[in-house]
């Protein structure tokens, strides 16, 4: 008789249980359609931080392997966004060859770098001032060529 009574409790139990969930998930399944991002944005100072490495040939050796190694696996070896991470992202890498990341400053671009946003981690912790710069300068180079489509 008592153990009938401590199952039926249990049950009691397991459908509350059941139901928050139930009427949890609907709940988190519509926010996660309808969650709008914000365009991402940088400051206005930090978009006019200039690159001490714009233009510089000599660092994009460096600034090939810091990408490759930190940057290919969800932007793609190429920056297209296409890396093998990408599959599983919401929202997709960004293409670093589009026109729209290759307009924007190179201070907007490092600022965005070592911030981070989910999912993309910031990197001013990570990587010194210095790489970073010399990955916005390595960035540059992956622009579409205007002849190209
Ligand atoms: C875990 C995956 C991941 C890694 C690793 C990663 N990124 Fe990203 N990156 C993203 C995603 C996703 C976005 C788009 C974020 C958004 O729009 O909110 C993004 C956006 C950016 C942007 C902003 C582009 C724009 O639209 O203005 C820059 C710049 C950037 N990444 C550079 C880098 C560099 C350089 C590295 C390597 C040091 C790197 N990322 C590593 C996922 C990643």
């Amino acid at each position: 008789m008592k153990t009938q009574v401590r199952t039926s409790r249990k049950m009691v139990h397991w459908k509350k249980f059941t139901l928050v969930l139930a009427l949890m998930l609907p709940g988190l399944l519509i926010s996660k359609a309808f969650a709008q991002r914000t365009p991402w944005v940088s400051p206005k100072i930090a978009q006019d931080a200039k690159n001490p490495f714009a233009g510089d040939r000599s660092v994009l050796a460096e600034g090939k392997t810091l990408y490759t190694t930190n940057c290919a696996p969800c932007h793609g070896n190429k920056g297209k966004g296409d890396g093998p991470a990408a599959q599983a992202l919401n929202p997709k890498p960004a293409d670093h060859t589009s026109a729209s990341v290759q307009s924007e400053t190179d201070g907007s671009l490092f600022w965005k770098l070592s911030e981070g946003r989910n999912p993309m981690p910031g990197y001013k912790t990570i990587l010194t001032e210095r790489q970073r710069w010399e990955l916005i300068t390595y960035i540059r180079t992956l622009a579409k060529s205007p002849a190209a489509k």
